[in-house]
């Protein structure tokens, strides 16, 4: 006799029951089985923490570029804006170097000459340009009746650099320490006040003009911070290649014109 659905489905079901525990199967304990060689799920991805009620979550570090713009306008005379240089702490350049180089010459000069930053000799002198490179350049200015040391402002130059410490190893400065620095740079020139702004080198073009390219821009006079700027040769380089001598004294002659002319 045939066996009813019924039981046949009973035998199917025990065929099955008897395989699992021929397999090693001893306890039921769930309904569906269970891939315990399935990988585990992900853990789940850290939330950033929740700030507590009523508080800001916490600001990021401080600014540095901000805090020098802050502190250059805060200062209203040389002396602050020396001050508050000094006090900076955001330019590891600082650390590296013996003290702050901040300006030389008369701060009544029609003319503000701007260097690169601050080489060895300027470093343990605390005063910029005053070594070989200091003294082509005084005596390139001597040779159209300028100089630091006048005090008759028509006569006189004031001379800053981009940098106010030394670089390690009078390396070239860095785009990002010349963006930090460049508000004290600005309002060095603000409160001096020139009427004709000498930008000397690559880096001096870059910081006060946006361009480099020096062999093309001296000698062309163009505008930075509102005044107009002549690029030069930068003593240093006329050390080296002082075949561009020749260059640079007709730079100076245009110098000597335009301060005639006005
Ligand atoms: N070179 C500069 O650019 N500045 C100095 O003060 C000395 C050398």
């Amino acid at each position: 006799m045939l066996d009813s659905p019924d039981d046949q489905e009973f035998h199917a079901l025990k065929a099955a029951l008897d395989w699992q525990v021929e397999m090693g199967a001893t306890d039921a304990i769930s309904d569906a089985p269970i891939d315990r060689y399935a990988a585990p799920p992900p853990p789940p991805k850290p939330q950033p923490a929740a700030a507590p009620a009523g508080r800001m979550p916490p600001a990021p570090g401080p600014d540095p570029v901000a805090e020098a713009r802050a502190a250059a306008e805060a200062a209203t005379t040389l002396d602050a804006l020396r001050a508050a240089m000094a006090a900076y702490d955001h330019c590891e350049l600082k650390r590296g170097a013996r003290q702050l180089v901040f300006a030389d010459g008369n701060p009544s000069a029609r003319v503000m000459i701007v260097g690169e930053a601050p080489g060895r000799e300027e470093d343990r002198a605390g005063r910029p340009f005053v070594g070989q490179a200091g003294q082509l350049l005084d005596r390139m200015l001597a040779a159209i009746n300028l100089a630091r040391t006048s005090e008759d402002p028509a006569g006189a130059v004031y001379i800053t650099n981009v940098l106010p410490w030394r670089p390690p190893e009078n390396r070239d400065p860095s785009p990002e320490e010349i963006a930090m620095l460049k508000p004290f740079l600005e309002r060095h020139v603000a409160l001096v006040n020139p009427e004709l702004l000498v930008v000397m080198g690559n880096h001096a073009c870059m910081a006060l003009l946006g361009k480099r390219g020096i062999t093309r821009l001296r000698g062309q006079w163009d505008e930075a911070l509102g005044r107009p700027a002549l690029p030069m040769f930068h003593p240093a380089y006329l050390l080296r290649s002082p075949h561009e001598k020749r260059a640079t004294w007709a730079d100076l002659l245009a110098l000597q014109a335009r301060l005639r002319q006005s």
